[in-house]
């Protein structure tokens, strides 16, 4: 068998393209960016075919870097942005429009809509997800109602339905040329399309959002040793290699965080934040505001289950004092700035830039800075933006504890932001929990890569899989209690002044 396995991790971002060894450790490494589509206020999309393109030259250009070619892949994975929806045509491969992405707020009438008329509850029970702009469902529904030809071509089994993870495994395995039309269920159970006890698309919620269900791809295991496919010889890996993992990337990043056991939970930190806590075959259903999406499913294993915090606005919070504010010059400045004061100065900033997401679903919420004083400077304010990322997921922790019962002694962190001392500093005081990052801080690729090598047997067992995790650094709690509650007592009454202030 080779000595490798590939990953491609189709990001909101960017594209990167990782191949690691036996030992989870990192071989090489390649990333692109592609253009983030801003049409109208609350739209986002992205080029189908830019991320196509960007996905071959990531492949090529790790290869060549480091020397390898197909032949020393065993495996290949794919990861992706969860819920961005793309529709093309089957028999030319041409997308009838941009994706829309999951941040894209433009369905947020088909939204509402669903709780006027019981069907959200239906989606609640049936989907685990509470009715919001923020899944596939609307954005395929706002396709088949505004691109002109879709819906007949839907009709007919021409127009078929993908996330990104679906895009790229069609195109990989042969594209105008008879791809697969496959996904896997942590991607379907995104949609607000699949029920999450039989792991299959459900008529009822196809017929809430008038979709043909022949548009959509089968579903099938995360970890496949069925293959879904080989890449094809005249793609980016100029030979043929199995594919046989597909996970969403928050979910890929809990396999890469190795969270395999009941109550294990971890925190992605990148556009916005993501907490995952493994709740195994049991389907919690969350009464916090909280969602239930399936974590993995590995082969023939029945599945295993989540309950998800999903922050939408973190690290672009940073993004947005860089590029609107202008008071940092780049995202590592953003923890100098914070490190000259030495705490809010009693300001606190509500990032609700597309509403508010886990616990609260508010789509009426915008963004906020409260508690001003003449005496506060732009410190203040970069310490507020760090202090919002670990207060959201302060809300979300505490979410988690009411609908599991489960308390952290620890939390898992991955992602950009996790290069921010400062601010895990600040979480760990918020949360009055330690905070530990590993090693190979890639989880989400890693997790890719693992789905796809246990599904061959490159590695064993997910046991196996946990002597590959290694502590790298780990932050301490330094608050005491009294300073905690206070400081959580602010910040929730800082949410309350972003709510109701748009009409939906
Ligand atoms: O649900 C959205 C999430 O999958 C996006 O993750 O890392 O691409 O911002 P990321």
């Amino acid at each position: 068998m080779a000595d490798f396995v590939g990953a491609v991790d189709q990001g909101t971002t960017s594209t990167r393209f990782m191949i690691f060894d036996h030992g989870g450790n990192e071989i090489a490494r390649y990333q692109l960016e592609h253009e983030q589509i801003l049409p109208q206020a609350g739209w986002v999309e992205h080029n189908p075919l830019e991320i196509w393109e960007r996905t071959r030259a990531v492949i090529e250009t790790t290869l060549n870097r480091a020397n390898l070619t197909a032949s020393d892949l065993a495996a290949l994975g794919i990861t992706n942005q969860r819920e961005t929806t793309v529709v093309w045509n089957r028999i030319t491969g041409r997308p009838y429009y941009n994706a829309i992405v999951w941040q894209d707020t433009r369905t947020d009438r088909i939204a509402a809509a669903l709780d006027r008329d019981g069907r959200g509850d239906v989606i609640r029970r049936k989907a685990g997800l509470p009715p919001a702009t923020y899944f596939s469902a609307g954005k395929i529904q706002w396709i088949l109602e505004n691109v002109d030809g879709v819906r007949k071509a839907a009709e007919a089994g021409d127009a078929i339905f993908g996330n990104t993870d679906t895009w790229l495994l069609w195109n990989f395995t042969g594209g105008t040329d008879g791809g697969v039309h496959v996904t896997d269920p942590t991607n379907a159970s995104r949609t607000m399309l699949m029920d999450l006890e039989t792991l299959e698309w459900d008529d009822e919620l196809l017929s809430f959002f008038g979709i043909p269900r022949r548009m959509l791809p089968q579903i099938r295991p995360s970890s496949n040793p069925d293959l879904y496919g080989v890449t094809r010889r005249y793609g980016p890996l100029k030979g043929e290699v199995p594919l046989s993992g597909d996970l969403g990337d928050q979910q890929a990043a809990t396999v890469g965080q190795v969270c395999f056991e009941v109550g294990e939970a971890k925190n992605t930190y990148g556009t916005g934040n993501f907490l995952l806590l493994n709740t195994g075959h049991e389907l919690v259903r969350s009464k916090n505001g909280l969602l239930t999406t399936v974590c993995y499913q590995f082969g023939a294993d029945r599945p295993v289950y989540a309950l998800e915090g999903s922050i939408a606005v973190t690290g672009s919070a940073v993004q947005w004092l860089r590029d609107q504010l202008g008071i940092i010059s780049g995202a590592a400045e953003s923890e100098a700035l914070a490190r000259q004061v030495d705490d809010n100065g009693g300001v606190y900033f509500v990032p609700a830039f597309s509403g508010l997401f886990a616990p609260y679903w508010r789509s009426d919420a915008r963004g906020a800075i409260v508690g001003l004083s003449r005496f506060n400077t732009n410190a203040h304010i970069a310490r507020a933006t760090l202090e919002a990322i670990c207060y959201q997921t302060r809300d979300v922790v505490e979410a988690m504890h009411s609908d599991s019962g489960v308390t952290l002694d620890v939390l898992r962190v991955d992602g950009g932001v996790t290069a921010n001392d400062l601010c895990m500093q600040i979480q760990a005081d918020i949360l009055g929990v330690p905070v530990s990052k590993p090693v190979v801080a890639e989880t989400t690729a890693l997790g890719a890569a693992y789905a796809a090598g246990l599904a061959l047997g490159f590695w064993q067992s997910t046991d196996g899989l946990k002597q590959n995790w290694n502590e790298a650094q780990r932050w301490q709690p330094r608050w005491t209690d009294e300073e905690r509650a206070r400081g959580y007592a602010g910040w929730k009454k800082a949410v309350e002044r972003t709510l109701n202030w748009v009409d939906v």
